[in-house]
């Protein structure tokens, strides 16, 4: 185990090497696998993931005791809900919270089926967000940073920005200045996040985003913020937002 000191000069090393931070295009999380994960990712009978996606559908299709199914409400969801993914988080209007996906589902769970939250990480929760993220996949993301949204989108990018934990190393200086580095095994990409729910080897499951964001922060030895958090809500917004205009690749595959 690489000490935390050690990790620090070298990443602090990197950085001088790399320079400023350059604000270059963003490419997506798939582009910085090796080609055999990526062909693996690529493959639906060698990506586990999705196993969840499958799951997710005949989830889709249940009715639970307590109300319809959500087939019931959403009929031909490969219509119906293509591109829905692209637009989350966004600021419900009516009580101008900050919903990811997995909190607009969760919503239709408790108020529109009338059934106890699945909870966030559930392997129900992560199927179906998985489902429905994969319906839109190809397309642009397409989030809103602006009017109610604009101030969790400042938020994010404040947090995104912030130097944390005892290494004191802020997102932004290995999500933008050390793209392309080799960390650990893994080559240092932008953080976009545009294929969770994703199944990650190290896991051995599919996780959601906000898990991969408590692995960063865990990584600098920063506070982890729970599942769901409005800390983490406010960064998804930011990321989804520089991520705009790459493509869904719900379900990925990482390390
Ligand atoms: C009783 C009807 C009903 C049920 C059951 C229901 N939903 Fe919904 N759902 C809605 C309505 C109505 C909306 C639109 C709300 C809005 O746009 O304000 C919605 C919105 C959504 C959205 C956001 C779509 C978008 O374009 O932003 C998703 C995703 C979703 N539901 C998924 C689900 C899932 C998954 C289930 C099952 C766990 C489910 N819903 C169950 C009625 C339902
Ligand atoms: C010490 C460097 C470092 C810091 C600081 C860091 N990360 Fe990461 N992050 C990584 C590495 C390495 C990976 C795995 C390889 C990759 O996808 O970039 C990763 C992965 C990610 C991913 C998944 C990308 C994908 O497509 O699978 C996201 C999103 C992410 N980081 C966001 C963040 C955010 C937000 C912060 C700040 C809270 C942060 N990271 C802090 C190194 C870092």
């Amino acid at each position: 185990m690489i000490s935390a000191l050690r990790l620090s000069a070298l990443l602090l090393a990197l950085l001088t090497l790399a320079g400023l931070a350059q604000a270059e295009e963003i490419a997506s999380g798939s582009t910085f696998l090796s080609p055999e994960m990526r062909r693996q990712q690529d493959d639906p009978n060698r990506n586990p993931a999705w196993f969840w996606v499958d799951q997710g559908e005949g989830l889709f299709a249940r009715k639970p005791a307590s109300g319809e199914a959500c087939l019931g409400c959403h009929a031909d969801p490969v219509a119906s809900l293509r591109g829905a993914a692209t637009r989350y988080p966004q600021v419900e209007e009516a009580s101008g919270k900050l919903l990811n996906l997995e909190g607009r589902i969760e919503q239709c769970r408790t108020e529109r089926q009338h059934a106890p939250a699945f909870g966030y990480e559930s392997a129900e929760l992560l199927s179906l967000t998985a489902y429905v993220a994969s319906l839109s996949r190809g397309l642009p993301m397409s989030v809103r940073a602006d009017g109610p949204a604009r101030p969790f989108y400042e938020a994010g990018k404040a947090f995104f920005e912030r130097r944390q934990g005892q290494l004191n190393l802020s997102c932004q200086q290995c999500h933008d200045g050390l793209v392309g580095q080799k960390l650990r095994g893994d080559t240092i990409s932008h953080g976009a996040g545009t294929g969770y729910p994703a199944y990650r080897l190290e896991w051995n499951t599919v996780g959601s985003l906000h898990r991969r964001l408590r692995a960063c922060s865990l990584g600098v030895r920063a506070t982890q913020f729970d599942y769901g958090s409005p800390e983490y809500l406010a960064l998804e917004l930011y990321l989804a937002d520089r991520a705009k205009g790459l493509p869904v690749e719900t379900p990925a595959l990482r390390r």
